[in-house]
């Protein structure tokens, strides 16, 4: 569910038309929805309660940006953060410190120190060798580090590859059969408190059956860690709840039957759950609103070109990924085309021999469900600025990231040796 609805034959986001947007923040630029945003919030919050009082870890990955982060804040939801710049982002928006899981394959002696002396709920460490380096960084600051180990159930997402993260052979956690020899040196370190195990197997997963199996392989990994008397107290679930993109396809499941399944599975583990949902939250609370610049006529389709291009939405480059393309004022004709963007790569297409909204030069069109990895992923590729983003609530709306010029912020003088005689 979302408030992007059309009123009076043009697409608004809450009560605020789009072609206010555009004309007083110009294109392209993100939009978010702050009454979806909440909602998803609630909806994940109504779904989970039945399994305790589960701690509810904002993925900031999927959108940092301040305003987000303060709503989700003021709705009771953590972060699972990746790295400093996030924990900062997570920590300025008012999330405290004991809702933030620190998770990510990478983090370096200054972030942990950071972390440590700021507080974390857990840091989900994901190898042996990061566990060593955690333990040195917790003995030189005279403080305890808690920590989850995260473990690698093998198991197939059935997902796109490039985020996919729990089989055998990836860079994620622990692999399940070293999981318990990795707790007990873990345990054995000093300075830190092995409380949790943790587990994310990837994004986007339209079936339970993966997350069902890797759920019951932490379940029999905290029995068996029991039996040697590590005690876990924390099972972070991770994230990767898909998302409805395409209209007309099968919808995954729902928050609440992702809810009764966990509830279902880990019944009797007598642990604290958390989850790390990102792309459920916010996908469907954002669109990427841009202008078409103009239409080109093509060998066997006609080429639309709008103003976003895949530095803004890099998804549909980088996973073939689909999002919804509408007019922000439809005409009621349709037309085959391809959405293009003016980057200069093949690779900057949205979509190929799309069935849409027949559109022309000027006329706004609508990305939709990129709320998620937009905004977070884009670059400043072919010098083009950084897009801004807008957040509605109600009546109002603002702009909460203003068009960063990123020529501008690399202009830095010259070396000598490279200035002209
Ligand atoms: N927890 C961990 C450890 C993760 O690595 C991720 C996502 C999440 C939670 C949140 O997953 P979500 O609930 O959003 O599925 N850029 C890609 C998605 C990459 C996901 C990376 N990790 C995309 O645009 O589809």
């Amino acid at each position: 569910m979302d408030h992007f609805d059309f009123k009076a034959g043009e697409l608004h986001c809450e009560a605020v038309p789009l072609s206010e947007i555009a004309r007083e923040a110009g294109t392209p630029v993100y939009v978010y929805s702050a009454a979806t945003i909440r909602h998803h919030a609630r909806v994940m919050k109504a779904a989970l309660e039945p399994t305790g009082d589960p701690l509810i870890a904002f993925a900031v990955k999927a959108n940092p940006n301040p305003a987000v982060l303060a709503i989700l804040a003021a709705e009771g939801l953590g972060a699972d953060i990746v790295s400093i710049g996030e924990y900062r982002q997570a920590r300025a928006a008012g999330i405290l410190p004991d809702r933030i899981l620190f998770s990510g394959v990478g983090k370096d002696k200054d972030e942990m120190a950071e972390a440590l002396a700021g507080g974390v709920c857990q840091f989900n460490v994901e190898s042996v060798e990061e566990a060593r380096t955690l333990s040195e960084v917790a003995i030189e600051a005279g403080l305890t580090a808690p920590l989850g180990l995260r473990i690698n159930p093998d198991v197939e997402a059935g997902t796109h590859a490039k985020i996919t993260t729990g089989t055998a052979d990836s860079k994620f956690g622990i692999p399940a059969r070293e999981a318990m020899e990795a707790f007990r040196i873990a345990s054995r370190l000093p300075g830190l408190k092995v409380q949790g195990i943790t587990v994310h197997i990837g994004s986007q997963l339209t079936d339970l059956t993966p997350l069902e199996a890797s759920f019951r392989r932490v379940g029999e990994l905290i029995a068996a860690l029991r039996n040697e008397g590590i005690a876990i107290d924390l099972a972070d679930l991770g994230g990767g709840l898909g998302v409805p993109y395409e209209p007309g396809q099968p919808e995954p499941p729902t928050p609440a039957a992702y809810g009764a399944m966990v509830e279902r599975v880990s019944k009797g583990w007598d642990v604290r759950l958390a989850f790390e949902p990102g792309r459920l939250i916010v996908a469907n609370a954002g669109v990427l609103l841009a202008r078409v610049i103009r239409v080109k006529p093509g060998e066997r389709h006609p080429w639309i070109i709008v103003d976003a291009a895949m530095n803004d939405l890099m998804r549909p480059a980088l996973y073939d990924a689909y999002h919804h393309i509408e007019a922000v004022r439809p005409s009621g004709d349709h037309i085959i085309a391809n959405v293009v963007g003016p980057v200069c790569e093949s690779g900057d297409t949205f979509a190929m021999a799309r069935d849409m909204d027949r559109v022309d030069a000027d006329d706004l069109v609508a990305f939709r469900s990129a709320g998620a990895y937009g905004a977070a992923m884009s670059s400043g590729y072919n010098s083009r600025p950084l897009t801004p983003e807008v957040l509605v609530d109600g009546k109002q709306w603002a702009l909460v990231r203003r068009r960063v010029d990123l020529a501008d912020c690399a202009s830095l003088p010259l070396p000598k040796w490279l200035l002209p005689r």
